[in-house]
């Protein structure tokens, strides 16, 4: 472990863990330390169970934090092994916590802020926009879903300011890929930053979208993690740089995991973004 992050360790207690969707659930954990360092688009790293069964800890965005309460909070889907254990994960338990960790959202006196968020990628931009309202700045969201149950805290962003909502079956908002209303809103508006989360094909479209008018956005790359410390290389990931390839490995969980989208390099050969070798998915 880098000397940096061994401070980062913490126990936390669960406040709350229940469930929003049949496969996603959204986790309060009284954590003072960690809730008073964190800034938007950072992750913890969560060991989802007492012992070493997964050996690995688990990687989620911050979702929510309030450093006043001590508390943070994480939304997260019921993949495999590790998601299924923390579900069943009880109120009063501990839970260690390794963080916040990586560099988080970067903000330099923008005034209005588009963001755009899919899937469990609508985790983290809570906090940004709540962050960003609370210097009164304007902020305009746009999330989608395969479905509506998956429009994970719409409401929360309404409160923010204008939300538009898409669905992969039209069950919520309008049937369409969450870059269609964004290309539209673009056509008359022009925010100072995008701020992206999503999967790789969602990011790519919408670095398409923001590069081709020239407006700076951010995107969190969510690459499968080993230790999360920078250290097994398991979560590199190529973005622009001058060498001679024109790129250079970069490792998300230190390096990022939010990036410029104009130098994130989407549309390498499949292998080279392949994820590396430090699963424990078996174990
Ligand atoms: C920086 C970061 C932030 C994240 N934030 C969140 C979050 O807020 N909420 C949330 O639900 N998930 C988030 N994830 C993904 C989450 O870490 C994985 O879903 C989780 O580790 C799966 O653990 P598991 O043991 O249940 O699944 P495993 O048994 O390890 O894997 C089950 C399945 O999930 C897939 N999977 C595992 N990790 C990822 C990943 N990173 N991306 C895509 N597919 C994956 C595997 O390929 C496999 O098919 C984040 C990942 C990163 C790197
Ligand atoms: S997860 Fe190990 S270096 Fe990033």
């Amino acid at each position: 472990m880098l000397r940096e992050d061994a401070g980062k360790i913490q126990m936390a207690t669960i406040v709350e863990n229940k469930p929003l969707a049949s496969d996603v659930y959204h986790i309060t954990l009284q954590a003072p330390r960690l809730a008073a360092a964190a800034k938007p688009g950072q992750f913890v790293m969560v060991r989802v169970a007492p012992g070493f069964a997964p050996t690995l800890r688990r990687p989620f965005s911050l979702h929510r934090f309030d450093r006043e309460a001590g508390r943070i909070e994480l939304i997260y889907q019921v993949l495999g092994k590790g998601t299924a254990l923390l579900a069943g994960r009880k109120p009063g338990e501990e839970l260690e916590l390794l963080g916040p960790l990586g560099n988080g959202f970067w903000f330099s006196g923008e005034s209005r802020v588009a963001l755009v968020g899919g899937g469990m990628g609508i985790t983290p931009l809570l906090a940004a926009a709540e962050h960003l309202a609370g210097e009164g700045k304007e902020v305009v969201t746009f999330l989608g879903a395969r479905t509506g149950d998956y429009l994970l805290a719409a409401e929360k962003f309404a409160h923010l300011g204008p939300l538009y909502l898409t669905t992969d079956d039209g069950s919520r908002g309008e049937k369409a890929l969450v870059t269609k209303p964004l290309a539209e809103y673009l056509e008359n508006n022009r925010p100072d930053l995008v701020l992206a989360c999503g999967p790789l094909p969602m990011l790519r479209a919408v670095a398409e979208v923001v590069n081709s008018r020239g407006i700076p956005a951010q995107v969190s790359l969510e690459q499968r993690m080993g230790c999360g410390l920078g250290v097994c290389l398991g979560c590199a990931f190529p973005i622009r740089a001058e060498t001679p390839e024109g790129y250079t490995y970069k490792r998300v969980c230190h390096d990022g995991p939010v990036f410029w989208a104009h130098e994130v390099l989407f549309a390498l050969p499949a292998e080279t973004t392949k994820q590396g070798g430090c699963s424990d998915e078996q174990s």
